[in-house]
């Protein structure tokens, strides 16, 4: 299975990515995860990124390229991939096209997850996540057994630095202007799966795999 989710943030597509790439032993590549990786152990890639990060930009289309270029080729992708995050801009999708032409890869489809403003705009400033190993909580939806704790490994709980009112504001609009274009794009390629992602986790991830799987 290899599959893009794009949509809005807050649009739970790292949530049900992480229940499909367990189920189905594939990788879950976040370009969001890799950049808060890099912007934590500092390296000269992180300190670029961050300032587009806390603002809401988008990051420049040449650092994110360049980082899956790199990814893309590892051996865990073999199996397939969820790519979540990438790509985000029209021309990130025309370089992924040559990239996957030279792997010799086709996809399997792209998901677009469909949520109302008001719906990401909740889930968005409830949401925590786990310093260690990145788990996602909801403080509405998804709590820990342990108030701040990770159910998985333990570790702790924070607000990402990017889920504040005035910053979820500009992702948003960041979404519809450059994001959003990629929705016609994937549509022309007749790859477009739409998804309603309103609904409750375990729905959402049945939507994906019965689309995907051929079963729609
Ligand atoms: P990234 O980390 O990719 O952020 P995003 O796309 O804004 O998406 P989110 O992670 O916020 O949302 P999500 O859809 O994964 O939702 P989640 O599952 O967590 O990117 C961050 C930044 O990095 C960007 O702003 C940009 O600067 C940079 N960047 C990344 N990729 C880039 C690229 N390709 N090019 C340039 N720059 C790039 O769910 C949200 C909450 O809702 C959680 O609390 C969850 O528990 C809850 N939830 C999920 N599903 C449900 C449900 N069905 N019902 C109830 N609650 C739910």
């Amino acid at each position: 299975m290899r599959v893009i989710f794009i949509g809005p943030p807050g649009a739970g597509k790292g949530t049900q990515a992480e229940v499909i790439s367990r189920e189905k032993g594939i990788a879950h590549i976040s370009t969001g995860d890799i950049l808060r990786k890099h912007v934590a152990e500092k390296t000269e890639l992180g300190k670029t990124a961050q300032e587009y990060m806390d603002a809401g930009k988008l990051v420049p289309d040449e650092v994110i390229i360049g980082m899956m270029e790199t990814r893309l080729s590892e051996k865990d992708c073999e199996r397939g991939f969820i790519l979540d995050g990438f790509p985000r801009t029209v021309p990130q999708a025309e370089v992924l096209d040559g990239l996957l032409r030279r792997l010799g890869i086709s996809l399997d489809g792209v998901v677009l997850f469909v949520v109302p403003d008001e719906v990401v705009i909740k889930r968005l400033s409830g949401r925590r996540v786990c310093k260690s190993c990145g788990a996602i909580y909801n403080v509405h939806s998804k709590r820990p057994s342990e108030e701040g704790l990770c159910d998985k490994c333990g570790g702790a709980l924070y607000q990402r630095d990017d889920d504040t009112e005035e910053v979820i504001k500009s992702r948003l609009e960041v979404y519809k202007e450059q994001t959003a274009p990629l929705v016609d794009y994937y549509r022309g390629k007749g790859l477009l799966i739409e998804v309603d992602a309103s609904g409750e986790s375990s729905a959402v991830v049945k939507s994906i795999l019965d689309f995907v799987e051929g079963k729609k």
